[in-house]
């Protein structure tokens, strides 16, 4: 359950595209951040009441090294997710964090931590 908000209604930073050459996405395709320290995806999403919510981000990395990111909120570190690697670019797992979120519009920033920057994201669902 939960709402699913899409990677592609989101906002990279430079280096980044919204891609879909890989197989498995929903929506239109998935983000693919830029491959730097500190590349970031900022994706919207609306809380009907303040309260604590589930984040699942949908994910992929091909490569045989996980991709850390901090997850911020409304420009607050809330922790670091592993981002583990999955089988190859077109297979997904979920990485999940608990965070505040206020009513309204927040500001999700998922933000790589190494020099490979963050994993490619599809969504988050907020449950
Ligand atoms: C490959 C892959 C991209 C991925 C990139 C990366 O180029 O096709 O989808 O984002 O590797 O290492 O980040």
């Amino acid at each position: 359950g939960g709402t699913v908000v899409e990677a592609e209604t989101g906002t990279l930073s430079a280096g980044g595209t919204f891609d879909s050459n890989h197989l498995g996405f929903t929506g239109t395709g998935f983000a693919n951040p830029a491959n730097a320290v500190g590349g970031y995806i900022d994706i919207p999403v609306t809380a009907t009441a303040a309260g604590t919510k589930t984040l699942t981000f949908r994910y992929a990395d091909g490569t045989t090294v996980a991709r850390p990111a901090t997850i911020s909120v409304n420009g607050t570190s809330r922790g670091t997710l592993n981002f583990p690697t999955t089988a190859n670019w077109d297979t997904w797992s979920t990485a999940s964090i608990s965070v505040p979120l206020t009513a309204g519009t927040n500001t999700i920033r998922v933000t790589g931590t190494t020099a490979v920057g963050a994993a490619n994201i599809d969504s988050v669902t907020i449950s």
